[in-house]
């Protein structure tokens, strides 16, 4: 099996079970134009992110890693008209895209861009008492996926999910060495030291699901906080 069938096959579900839909079209079309990096998810996933939302009932959804916002507006259509998600970038520049396309999708409302190094915004929004949420989206840079998870569980409650994109990634985990590039600087230490918090905290249960299609050979993480602090 190639890549090219993979594709062909994620064009087979798309077709089928994915709406076409104008805003997440532009807001790729944006990206690309901006020249944003490649690493928006596939569509296929951004419908599972916006069922996850749902299935969770989620009213507060908090993004690590906007990018272009494609992501976020699959986040924000699964939330009720009420429901709040916060997506963080450290570029300003991609954040710009990621507003831009915010609004093209009608969503000014419910989802705010918040622009900074995670680390930082995540004390932030700790110290302002934004928590608890609902769910968590960890896609950014992966280096500091450790971090990103501490934070992630500050912000938690029992019985909130936390996704996390991109902890296969064609088993450069695999690397004991931790110096193949595939997930960015220090990106393979960064998720390797993930997947052993998610393994030694008591306060999740997770799982991985790898994954093959128009992006490669990849894998989220999926984990249920089960305990309290
Ligand atoms: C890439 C893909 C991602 O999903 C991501 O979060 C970062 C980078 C990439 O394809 O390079
Ligand atoms: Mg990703």
């Amino acid at each position: 099996m190639t890549r090219e069938h993979w594709a062909a096959v994620d064009d087979y579900i798309a077709r089928h079970l994915i709406a076409e839909d104008d805003a997440l079209d532009a807001a790729l079309a944006a990206s690309e134009r901006a020249g944003l990096p490649a690493g928006a998810i596939p569509a296929n996933q951004g419908k599972l992110l916006e069922l996850l939302v749902r299935m969770q009932g989620a009213r507060r959804v908090l993004e690590i890693g906007a990018l272009g916002g494609y992501s976020a507006i699959w986040l924000a259509r699964g939330l009720p008209a009420d429901g709040r998600l916060i997506t963080l970038e450290a570029d300003a520049r991609y954040a710009e895209v990621a507003r831009a396309s915010i609004a093209a999708a009608g969503l000014t409302r419910i989802a705010e861009v918040r622009v900074g190094a995670a680390l930082r915004t995540l004390e932030q929004l700790f110290d302002e008492g934004a928590g608890p949420f609902d769910l968590i989206f960890i896609d950014a840079d992966k280096q500091n996926n450790p971090g990103y998870l501490e934070w992630s569980l500050k912000l938690s409650r029992v019985g909130t999910a936390i996704v996390a994109d991109n902890v296969v990634r064609a088993g450069a985990i695999l690397d004991r060495t931790g110096t193949d590039p595939r997930l960015g600087e220090g990106g393979v230490q960064g998720v390797r030291r993930f997947y052993e918090l998610l393994a030694s905290d008591p306060r999740v249960s997770a799982t991985v699901i790898q994954t093959v299609g128009s992006k490669g050979h990849d894998g989220f993480a999926l984990a249920l906080v089960t305990g309290e602090r």
